[in-house]
């Protein structure tokens, strides 16, 4: 254990689910993977080079949203107060924010990756040499317990990059619910939502000219071969990204070209051609949407800054 997670490793449940959430995935007649397993080292270097693509705006238009408008966004925060970022990787948005708060009380990273929240909390000490990091190695879809001399003052929630995007309505209110709990008394929360738009700038986002998006999605697959003993020709499965109105979310898939056999530690799984694994979920809102849900996860919704196209939105929720 890293000293960097000590503090709260006793309260968490550290359990590899990998292999049993494939076997379990590619068991069901519509085959599916989580999508958080995306993020090995490998995945981890796509997403960041997917941050740079002309393609993806997501990245690039919300860290313009939130350099424009940092100041209005945090201002009244005093020296007390803890700001808490929910899946923080590399806290490269965090430091727009940081910037802002030179006397802040602390920065409280929750990551489930003890890796990411060793190298932020270096970079971040060389940058801001006085800022209290306390990292939590958690999941945060549970409320997270936080240390009680940062539980008893005023939290700013951090939640930027439209993850929220990648649960379900149900999950996704849940999830809001959590960081309320973890959050309140008296807590805001910052979040990141990706906006509807015109349908092909969407499905471009996710369907880049150079296929790194592509490669993304494959990884999962040659994931399951480097560690769970898999089988998968990557040849013989294509990227596929859809916008489906009706969810109003984006599915990447792999599809299979043919019939095969492909072997995940020592089971067999038959795909037939054409057949596809549902690899992840990216919802997208309009602001009354996304109104509505944060306020059935019990948050009274506050001021919401979006870019001059309208294809981004930074919301400011507060605890009723
Ligand atoms: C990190 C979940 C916000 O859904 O846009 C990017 C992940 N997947 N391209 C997104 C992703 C394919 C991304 N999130």
């Amino acid at each position: 254990m890293s000293e960097a997670t000590e503090r709260l490793a006793t309260s968490l449940p550290r359990v590899d689910d990998f292999a049993v959430s494939v076997l379990e995935g590619l068991s069901r007649r519509r085959k599916s993977l989580p999508c958080r397993f995306f993020y090995d080292a490998t995945g981890s270097a796509l997403f960041e080079e997917i941050t740079r693509l002309p393609e993806y705006y997501p990245t690039r238009v919300e860290i313009g949203i939130l350099e424009a408008n940092a100041t209005q966004m945090l201002k009244g925060k005093s020296e007390e107060t803890v700001l808490v970022e929910f899946g923080s990787g590399s806290s490269i948005k965090t430091e727009i924010l940081l910037r802002e708060l030179p006397e802040l009380y602390a920065y409280a990273p929750v990551d489930i990756s003890e890796s990411a929240l060793s190298d932020a909390r270096k970079r971040l000490t060389v940058r801001f040499p006085r800022l209290n990091i306390q990292p939590a190695a958690a999941d945060f879809s549970h409320p997270i317990e936080l240390p009680i001399e940062l539980a008893k003052r005023p939290r700013l929630g951090f939640f930027p990059g439209s993850t929220i995007g990648n649960f379900g309505p149900a999950e996704a209110t849940q999830l809001l619910r959590a960081m309320r709990g973890t959050l309140s008394p008296s807590g805001r929360l910052i979040i990141g939502v990706d906006l509807k738009k015109d349908v092909r700038q969407l499905v471009q986002a996710y369907n880049d000219a150079n296929g790194v998006t592509a490669a993304f999605n494959l990884n999962l697959l040659a994931r399951i071969n480097r560690e769970l003993d898999g089988t998968f020709d990557l040849n013989n499965f294509r990227h596929a990204a859809i916008y489906e109105p009706f969810e109003g979310r984006i599915e990447m898939h792999l599809i299979s070209s043919s019939d095969q056999d492909v072997w995940v530690k020592g089971r067999r799984f038959r795909f037939r051609a054409g057949e596809t694994i549902h690899t992840e979920n990216a919802y997208k809102y309009t602001i009354e949407e996304f109104h509505l849900m944060a306020q059935s996860a019990g948050w009274a919704p506050q001021r919401v800054w979006t870019d001059e196209a309208n294809l981004f939105s930074v919301h400011e929720l507060l605890t009723p």
